[in-house]
């Protein structure tokens, strides 16, 4: 064995090999490009791709959908736990206690079998959104909605939430946003479920945490900072002496930089355009001037393009989506490109255990206690 690499962070450690996706030449899930995918194909199709293989033909599309709405009702016994939790929990430790709760009513929690995780993942795809919306209804103190079985996940989504038919502009933003987020290589959540997959555990001990890892702010939680920052700035005129400040007091700014995309994030690229569309359509055209004043700046002093979460945050906020619904909206996408890589993992299995590089005392010799 060669000498071993420490790289902190795993910076530029290949830490695996995966046919799900790729961010070496733009983000490719399973060799489409993600703007191809949000251009022509709906959610549904994409986490297909990511969970089978391949897009789906006409009668394969109709029957997951089919599998995707009756398994889409949340069990009256998750129901009743998420009323119990604290009104003040985060969102995202609810999304979290939602997927490991799921497991208890999950026929085949203890079959690790591929055919069997492919389905466990389309269960929690359906489940998900519905544990959402369930939780933010309970908190506005209104009763939960069943899912419709007509609608697709964001749409049925957004009828979960407000019992209103959503717009065809709400539902196809928010499908977009889906598709974007969906998957991305090695990213830490994804790392997270794979190493929790490698003990041979279950996928949704995986996915809840996945969902723990996601929640950091220099991940998934970005977004929800991402619209705070922007609120905190208020206006467009007051965008250039805020990030000149934050800059000159080294503060990280959210929604900008990306440790493997140096150049720039191919997803904040494309959902830009349809972000600068919606601001037209719904009056949000100050917010945009400010992010992009926001967005110069950082650029031309830092160097750091925007990610993802960037202009995902203003999307989220055109939509009327409350802030606190932005990092489980991720959830809901990713748990299709988690799933993916956990069964990936498990067709071809090795224990990941890695090394660290021991930086405490030397040996030391042990005293009893009252002479310590
Ligand atoms: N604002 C200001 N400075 C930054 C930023 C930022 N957003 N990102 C990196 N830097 C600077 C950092 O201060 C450091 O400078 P110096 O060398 O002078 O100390 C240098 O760039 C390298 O930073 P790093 O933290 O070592 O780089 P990394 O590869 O670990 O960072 C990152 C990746 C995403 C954690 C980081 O860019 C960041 O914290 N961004 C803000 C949080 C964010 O938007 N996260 C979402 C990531 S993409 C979507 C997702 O996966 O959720």
């Amino acid at each position: 064995m060669s000498d071993p690499i420490y790289s902190p962070g795993l910076e530029g450690v290949i830490a695996g090999e995966t046919a799900v996706s790729t961010v070496d030449e733009g983000l490719l899930y399973r060799g489409y490009s993600v703007e191809d995918l949000a251009e022509h194909v709906t959610f549904e199709e994409v986490a297909y791709l990511l969970l089978w293989g391949n897009l789906p033909k006409i009668d394969e599309l109709s029957e997951f959908r089919k599998r995707l709405a009756a398994a889409a009702h949340v069990p009256g016994e998750i129901i009743t736990a998420l009323r119990s939790i604290p009104p003040e929990a985060p969102m995202m430790d609810v999304m979290r206690s939602g997927a490991s709760l799921l497991a208890h009513w999950d026929p085949e929690v203890g079959d690790n079998s591929h055919a069997a995780n492919v389905r466990k993942a389309e269960r929690l795809l359906a489940q998900l959104p519905g544990v959402l919306a369930a939780r933010a209804r309970l908190l506005a103190g209104k009763d939960p909605v069943q899912p419709d079985p007509e609608r697709g996940l964001a749409g049925n989504f957004l009828w979960m939430l407000t019992r209103r038919p959503p717009s065809e502009r709400a539902e196809k933003g928010l499908d977009v946003s889906f598709i974007l987020y969906a998957e991305h290589e090695f990213n830490a959540s994804t790392f997270t479920a794979r190493v929790i997959a490698s003990t041979l555990a279950d996928l949704h001990s995986a996915v809840t945490g996945a969902i723990g890892a996601l929640k950091g702010p220099l991940h998934g939680g970005a977004n929800e900072r991402v619209l705070e920052v922007l609120q905190e700035v208020g206006t467009a005129d007051k965008a250039e002496p805020w990030i000149r400040n934050a800059l000159a007091n080294k503060v990280r700014i959210m929604g900008f930089g990306h440790r493997v995309y140096k150049t720039g994030d191919p997803r904040a690229a494309y959902l830009k355009t349809l972000c600068a569309e919606l601001a037209v359509e719904t009056g949000h055209e100050d917010m945009e001037r400010m992010a992009d004043v926001i967005e110069s700046i950082v650029r031309s002093e830092k160097g750091l393009p925007p990610n993802l979460d960037w202009p995902s945050a203003r999307l989220y906020h055109y939509l009327n989506l409350a802030v606190e619904l932005y990092t489980p909206l991720f959830v809901i996408s990713r748990v299709a490109g988690w799933s993916a890589h956990v069964i990936e993992q498990l067709d071809n299995n090795r224990l990941i255990r890695p090394r660290s590089r021991y930086t405490g005392s030397g040996p030391r010799l042990w005293t009893p206690v009252d002479r310590r």
